[in-house]
């Protein structure tokens, strides 16, 4: 196995996907973590990530010793390289021209990181992101690619087989990225490639067993694909040992809570609490109307309602969560200064310390597409599997303004029709999310003879990788047309409808 030692890039985690895509398993650290850690996980090959720091800075992040220490092989890319040469007796500054975005690499020399792909003479195009650039090599390097900006822009030491690059061969615009990694894992390495999922349910059951022992398990469902496909995989390993709390907040989509207790309890023949929660629910956001009160309120009902059951239960000692990979990194990573809160999120994930039960997170090395990949594994309905995200405040925030049950009820049967005909047109796969906000605006509309005056809804649909920018999905007017057509002849208190075009950023995905 591979580690990735993290500095902190935006990229990171595309690095581990590559890697994992090649049937190689690999896992994220910071790169302050302990050196007995990093022993103790027996790498076969170091990869050091990009970051926003300059090696230059007194308080830049270093690599720590032991990965030279372990005589492994050793790739650093952008910053990682920079602190290598740094590190290693060479010298980096900061230069006035500065490479963002597309950029040509010339291959001067042959090196075991382009074996098939990339050839002495040849011209690449690559992916570059930096201010610094390596200015003299450490003793032992060579380098043999340059580009404009970068004399070394790759180097390699084959000897003790350590490479660097100063570009980003883990992005898509670095079109041969992907094999020059894979030479890296499979050529330099000696990595197999042989890691599959039907290993990692295997693994993953075997080390849930031996967590918990004979304890008990209790686990946060939302219907959601983390938390079943966490709740699936941890009832395999240990059976009615575990029990489920399904908290119905009264914000779910149509059918939706049904469909929860039907599955798990039926098909799965899982342990399951089901809570009717929406009266608590409904009632406290009553009169609400700021999207932050909304979010803080549900947040909070959702920890009370959950630990209340889990009281009555009793003794349990484990508490699972489908955290993901990427909740982790977030959490882990190096960003150089705070970030701003856009709007505060929270899910079953989110429960708090105070409830003092060991955690048991089957999922924390996985991306969202491995979740999926390892619930269709267990049997998983492709209905929960493959379906959009759904934010944990549910239809509260797609009704600007306060909420009821008569808008609650409207949005749902818009949200239905929207969601029919996407499965109709067979685009449902291809969309990241969509669904319907209802408008706290009444517009006057004309239907037969009469006139109306009633609410205006919002489509939205947007193409994603991971939630963090989005692009609208372009449907054809007729598709649109059609959906406008049934929502106000089907949905009685909907007069008119708008598709929803902006992009995030600007905008976000859901409307609060
Ligand atoms: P935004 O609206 O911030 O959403 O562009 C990005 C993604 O996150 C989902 N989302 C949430 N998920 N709890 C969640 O579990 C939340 O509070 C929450 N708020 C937004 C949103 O649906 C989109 O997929």
């Amino acid at each position: 196995r591979i580690l990735i030692l993290d500095f902190g890039s935006q990229v990171t985690q595309l690095i581990a996907r590559r890697v994992r895509e090649s049937g190689v398993y690999c896992e994220i650290w910071p790169f302050s973590t302990d050196a007995a850690r990093i022993r103790a996980f027996a790498p076969r090959g170091i990869i050091l990530s990009g970051g926003p720091a300059s090696v230059l800075d007194e308080n830049a992040p270093r690599i720590p010793d032991v990965v030279f220490a372990l005589n492994v092989p050793v790739l650093g890319i952008c910053y990682g390289q920079q602190a290598m040469c740094f590190q290693l007796g060479g010298a980096v500054e900061t230069h006035a021209h500065r490479e963002f975005g597309r950029a040509h690499v010339d291959i001067v020399e042959d090196c075991a990181l382009f074996r098939g792909t990339w050839t002495r003479g040849g011209r690449e195009q690559v992916w570059m992101s930096h201010g610094d650039r390596v200015t003299k090599l450490p003793p032992g390097f060579r380098a043999v690619a340059v580009s404009e900006g970068a004399p070394y822009a790759i180097i390699a030491d084959e000897g003790r087989r350590m490479y660097g690059v100063q570009f980003h061969p883990e992005v898509v615009h670095t079109p041969h990225g992907a094999a020059l990694l894979r030479n890296f894992t499979h050529g330099v390495v000696g990595c197999q490639g042989t890691w599959t999922m039907a290993g990692f349910r295997d693994m993953e059951i075997a080390r849930i067993r031996q967590q918990v022992g004979s304890g008990r398990v209790i686990c946060g469902l939302s219907g959601g694909v983390d938390s079943s496909v966490a709740a699936v995989l941890i009832h395999e390993a240990i059976g009615d040992q575990l029990t489920c709390i399904f908290v119905d907040p009264g914000i779910l989509r149509a059918g939706e809570a049904e469909e929860v207790v039907k599955t798990f309890r039926g098909r799965f023949n899982i342990k399951l609490i089901h809570r009717d929660a929406s009266d608590l629910f409904l009632s406290a956001l009553e009169g609400v109307t700021d999207p932050e009160v909304k979010r803080k309120t549900i947040g909070r009902l959702f920890v009370e309602v959950f630990e209340e059951e889990a009281a009555k239960l009793g003794g349990a000692e484990f508490l699972a969560q489908g955290t993901l990979y990427p909740d982790v990194i977030e959490s882990v990573s190096f960003t150089g200064g705070p970030s701003v809160t856009i709007k505060s999120h929270h899910n079953v994930g989110g429960l708090p310390e105070r409830m003092k039960m060991q955690l048991v997170e089957p999922l924390r090395e996985l991306f969202k597409d491995e979740v999926r990949e390892l619930g269709r594994q267990l049997g998983i309905p492709e209905a929960i599997v493959g379906r959009h995200p759904f934010p944990g405040p549910g239809l509260a925030i797609r009704i600007p303004g306060a909420i009821d049950r008569d808008k609650l009820a409207l949005l749902r049967q818009v949200d239905t029709v929207f969601l029919e005909e996407i499965r109709g047109a067979g685009l449902y796969d291809a969309i990241w999310q969509a669904f319907a906000v209802l408008l706290p605006v009444r517009t006057v509309g004309v239907m037969g003879d009469g006139r109306t005056y009633d609410y205006a809804c919002a489509l939205r649909a947007v193409t994603s990788t991971d939630g963090m920018t989005a692009d609208v999905y372009p449907f054809d007017i007729g598709f649109l047309n059609r959906v406008a057509s049934r929502i106000v002849n089907e949905v009685r208190g909907i007069n008119r409808v708008t598709y929803d075009i902006t992009s995030k950023p600007p905008g976000t995905i859901e409307w609060e």
